[in-house]
This record gives C-alpha cells, structure tokens and sequence, in this order.
C-alpha cells in the first residue's frame, strides 16, 4: 500500500502519516513546509514542523517538499499511490485576513488539485474537514 500525505509535517498531516506507515505502508509527505503562522503565535515553534520531519524520516516516510497549489507535482507524486489523505492547508484566520490569496491559493485551489489528482488516478480519497466549517453539510462525499 502506498499513501500519499499532504500537509504530512503538520500536526493533523503527521499523525496519518505515522498511522499508515505503522501498517507497513510506503508513505509520502507531501508538504511546503510552510511556516506563515510561526511568526505570528508565540505559543508554536517553526522548529515543531522541523521536528515533524525528523521524526517522519526516522520512520522511513519520505518526505516530498511540494506544494498543492503545484497541480503538476502533486499529479506527478500521486502516481502508484492507493490512498490520498488531504490535511494541507493554511489553517490561520489572521492569516486568512492578512493574505487572502495565500489563504485562498492554499485552501481552495489546493483541494481542487487534490480533488483532481484523486479522479485523475481514481483514488479513494479523505481529507480533514475544516475546524470551522461554514455550512452544515448534508453528507460527506465518498
Ligand atoms: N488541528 C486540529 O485540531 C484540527 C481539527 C479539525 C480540523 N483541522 C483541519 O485540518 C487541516 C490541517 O490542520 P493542522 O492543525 O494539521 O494544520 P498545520 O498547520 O499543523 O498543518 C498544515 C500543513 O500543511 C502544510 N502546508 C501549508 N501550505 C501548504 C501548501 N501550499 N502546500 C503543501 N503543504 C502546505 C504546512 O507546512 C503544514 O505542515 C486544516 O484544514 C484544519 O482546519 C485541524
């Protein structure tokens, strides 16, 4: 089984990769390794991402730093993938205020490529739902 990861280095993104690699499974984190929120909450650490990566390498995930709003690349490490997990994001509502193309680029066209990737290569795909979602929705879709 191989499974790619995006946002692999965040705090959700880690977490899934760990879990699929404990399965035995060839995993991917795929992640810029962006760090726009450090510079703003004195309560997280740039290092912590850093810290993320170490460990992921450690347990043999390998790490690939890309970014979802690169279709191509994304596309590119998708392929011979069974599983597509979607934690990427830019998660920050200051920053969402200050930089609303970085928000935007990240959070929507990103998970567009990622919708693509996944009906181009016929994935099953999850991805982590928004902690503040702005509509209730009827079901998830598969
Ligand atoms: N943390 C929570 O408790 C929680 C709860 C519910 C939902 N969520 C949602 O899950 C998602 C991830 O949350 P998190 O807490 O893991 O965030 P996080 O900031 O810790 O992780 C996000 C990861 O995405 C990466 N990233 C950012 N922009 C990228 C880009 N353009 N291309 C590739 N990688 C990029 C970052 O480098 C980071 O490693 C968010 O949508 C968040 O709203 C989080």
């Amino acid at each position: 089984m191989k499974v790619l990861v995006t946002g692999g280095c965040g705090f959700l993104g880690f977490h899934v990769c760990e879990y699929f690699r404990r399965q035995g499974a060839e995993v991917i984190a795929y992640d810029n390794l962006a760090k726009h929120e450090f510079a703003r909450n004195p309560y997280m650490r740039a290092a912590a991402r850093d810290h993320n990566r170490n460990c992921l390498e450690q347990m043999g995930v390998r790490i690939a730093i890309a970014d979802v709003r690169d279709k191509a690349a994304l596309v590119a490490h998708a392929r011979g993938c069974d599983y597509l997990c979607h934690t990427a994001a830019q998660p920050a509502m200051t920053i969402s205020w200050e930089d609303p193309e970085l928000d935007f680029t990240t959070n929507t066209l990103g998970t567009f490529h990622v919708l693509e990737a996944a009906q181009r290569r016929e994935f099953r795909l999850r991805f982590a739902r928004a902690s503040m979602p702005m509509a209730r929705m009827r079901s998830m879709p598969r």
